[in-house]
Order: structure tokens, then C-alpha cells, then sequence
């Protein structure tokens, strides 16, 4: 008999802080497609392998599950009976959905007006008990930090270290598909949460930590893209206003920072950002020339990659991984605006009516 599938810590059990007795929080997240990428290569003219890992695919939508069932996992064992987060809207969805499974109380804290549609129905849905605040997530970020001090609540966000553990199965996950780590990884950057994880999973399997059996041979270059008007790691320094499109990754003060910097460091890699025109004009081509829907913080990654391909800082022969960070389901209004020019025809219920609008359309 096949194992039935029960989430990543099982996966990874022997690599997580979690003992025999721990109750595990899972929704079954993690085990997310790695696909390859067939046309945009061609459209190129590069010889390049890029894959992309599809987040989106996971139990709330995002990446953001694999941290979830781990930080849910250790506050449930540790007798919390409620956790709270800032959130651009996809840790809020995922608290509130674990924090169900568990049977414990979400307190999220959200950007009135600046969450995507879908991401507030999510959460909605799950029942999250929502604060609005009228500023911006790192004003919510300071917040609850500072409010574990005043309420009987642990917080989730990426600077709880099991949200970091539970991530770095993503690494592993693609060393696992691959054989071995691939040359490039590229990956938004917001609060800079996601990169130190990859980082920390990449370490763990090449064995740079020194205590485990080497699964990979290397670890990749690390390649962080942020939003124009919201990349602090671009101009070195917090930024008070950002603003994007891709309002998942509108984020000025960056929690982990220096984790972010020493994966830059470390692994010979870079960062750097683009206009919301291009990350927009990135999520729709992945979409028409691939079939693959990603919200537009996540096409952040894919953006970045192309430039640098293009460029030759990626060189030929490269392979190279995207994280898909969320899906394109999240953000069905920036979707729909993209398409503006695209609309569907209205016609006659004919037969005709029907036949005419196929032939026009060949
Ligand atoms: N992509 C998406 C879709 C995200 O939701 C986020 C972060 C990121 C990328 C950036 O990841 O913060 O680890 O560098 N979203 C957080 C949230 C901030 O509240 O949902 P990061």
C-alpha cells in the first residue's frame, strides 16, 4: 500500500524540531510541482533549464503553509491557545486556516485597503479575528512585536524560527527532484523570511552545517528581486513608503535583514528589482505561454531571471529554479486589468452566433 501523503513535517520529520509526541498541525502542504518551463526558453533563444516551483499549489495558496505548519505545530505544543501576525494578506490567510486546524484563535493585522481580494476572502472564510490597520505591514510588524509583551499570543511571522524551518523544505524538495541542488534560485523578496529559508535548506543538504550527511553536492547562487518602489536590498537601506502593484511584497523594513544579506553573501548571488510593468508583464507571460498562474509579487522571480539570462550574468547551460510564491487566484483584480484589451465577446446563444465567433477567432 502506498504512504498517504500527510504534510512536510512528516516529509522531513528527521530535519524539524518536532519529537514523537508532538501533535502535528498539517493541511497537507508542501510536495509542490516543480515544472519545467517549455516555451519561454524558445521564445528567448536560450539554452537554459528553468523550472519553477509552484507554490500556489499549497493548502492556503502560498508558500507560506510550509512555515505555518511548523510555527502552528510548536505554538499548539507549547500550550498557546492563540497566535497573531502583520500580514500583506498570505500569512494571514495561512495563520488563520492552521490556526482552524488547530483549534486555536487567529488575530491577524492588515493593511486596511491593500490585501488582494482573494487573500481577504480566505481569511474571512477561515474565520481569522481581522485587525485593519490604517498604515502599511511594517507598521503592523511593529506592532506585533511588540504585542506578544501584552497579550497571552504567539507571533507567526518569519522572525518565529520554526516559520524558517518549516520553509527550508522547499529546499530540500527540489534537491530531492533535481538530485542536486540547481545552479540559480531565484525568488521574491519581501520580508526577506523566504530567501534565508531556502538558504538555510540549501546549507543543510550540501552538509555546510557540518553535522549532517552532504544529499547535495553545492548550494546555488541566491538571486533576490524585489519591487522598484519597494526594495530596500537595492538601495541598501529601510525604505518608509513602499509602493507596488505586487502588494504582497510591499514592504520597506524588512525583518530579516542581515539573514538575507549573509544569503546573498554567502552564496555569490545578488539583488535587485524591477518595475511593476515588468513583473506584471512576467506574470502574463507565464500564464499565456506556459498555462501557469501566479500572483504578481511571485512573477517577481521569473522577471528577475529573464533580465539576467538576457544579460549573461545567468550564463547558458544554467539550471535554474523560480519560486512561484502564491497563486493568481489571490489577486483576481490585478488579473483582470491586465487583461483589459482581452475582453470576451458577447454573442447570440446560436448555433451560429457561436460558429461565427470560433471562425473569426482561428
Ligand atoms: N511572494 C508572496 C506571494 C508573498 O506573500 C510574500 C510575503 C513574498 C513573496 C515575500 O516573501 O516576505 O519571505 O521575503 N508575504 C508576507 C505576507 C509578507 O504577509 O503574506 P518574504
Amino acid at each position: 500500500m502506498t504512504k498517504h501523503y500527510t504534510g512536510l513535517i512528516e516529509r522531513y520529520r528527521d530535519r524539524l524540531p518536532v519529537s514523537a509526541s508532538t501533535r502535528i498541525i498539517s493541511i497537507g502542504e508542501g510536495n509542490t510541482p516543480l515544472i519545467q518551463l517549455q516555451n519561454i526558453p524558445r521564445l528567448i533563444h536560450k539554452e537554459v533549464d528553468i523550472y519553477v516551483k509552484y507554490e500556489g499549489l499549497n493548502p492556503t495558496g502560498s508558500f507560506k503553509d510550509r512555515g505555518m505548519t511548523m510555527a502552528v505545530t510548536k505554538a499548539v505544543e507549547e500550550g498557546s491557545q492563540a497566535i497573531v501576525c502583520a500580514s500583506t494578506g498570505n500569512t494571514s490567510a495561512s495563520a488563520a486556516a492552521y490556526a482552524v486546524r488547530a483549534g486555536i484563535t487567529a488575530f491577524v493585522l492588515i493593511p486596511e485597503g491593500k490585501i488582494a481580494q482573494g487573500k481577504l476572502a480566505q481569511t474571512l472564510m477561515y474565520g481569522a479575528k481581522i485587525i485593519q490597520i490604517k498604515d502599511n505591514f511594517d507598521a503592523g510588524m511593529k506592532i506585533v512585536k511588540e504585542i506578544i509583551d501584552h497579550a497571552p499570543v504567539t507571533l507567526v511571522n518569519s522572525v518565529n524560527p520554526y516559520r524558517i524551518d518549516g520553509q527550508k523544505t522547499a529546499a530540500f524538495e527540489i534537491i530531492d527532484e533535481l538530485g542536486d541542488a540547481p545552479d540559480y534560485h531565484c525568488l521574491p523578496v519581501g520580508n526577506a523570511g523566504n530567501i534565508t529559508a531556502y538558504w538555510k535548506g540549501y546549507r543543510e543538504y550540501a552538509a555546510d552545517s557540518g553535522k549532517l550527511p552532504a544529499v547535495a553536492s553545492k548550494a546555488p547562487v541566491m538571486c533576490g528581486y524585489q519591487a522598484a518602489g519597494a526594495a530596500p536590498f537595492i538601495s541598501g537601506k529601510m525604505v518608509d513608503n513602499p509602493e507596488t502593484v505586487a502588494t504582497a511584497i510591499r514592504i520597506g523594513h524588512p525583518q530579516s535583514w542581515d539573514y538575507a544579506w549573509a544569503a546573498q553573501k554567502q552564496s555569490g548571488g545578488w539583488f535587485d528589482c524591477f518595475t511593476d510593468d515588468k513583473i506584471l508583464a512576467a506574470q502574463k507571460m507565464l500564464a499565456s505561454f506556459e498555462g501557469i498562474f501566479c500572483e504578481p509579487a511571485s512573477a517577481a522571480s521569473l522577471a528577475g531571471a529573464l533580465n539576467d539570462i538576457g544579460s549573461g550574468k545567468i550564463p547558458e547551460g544554467s539550471k535554474i529554479v523560480c519560486t512561484l510564491t502564491g497563486n493568481g487566484l489571490k489577486d483576481p483584480d490585478i488579473a483582470i486589468s491586465q487583461c483589459a484589451e482581452d475582453k470576451p465577446v458577447v454573442v447570440e446563444a446560436t448555433l451560429d452566433a457561436v460558429k461565427r465567433a470560433i471562425l473569426e477567432q482561428m
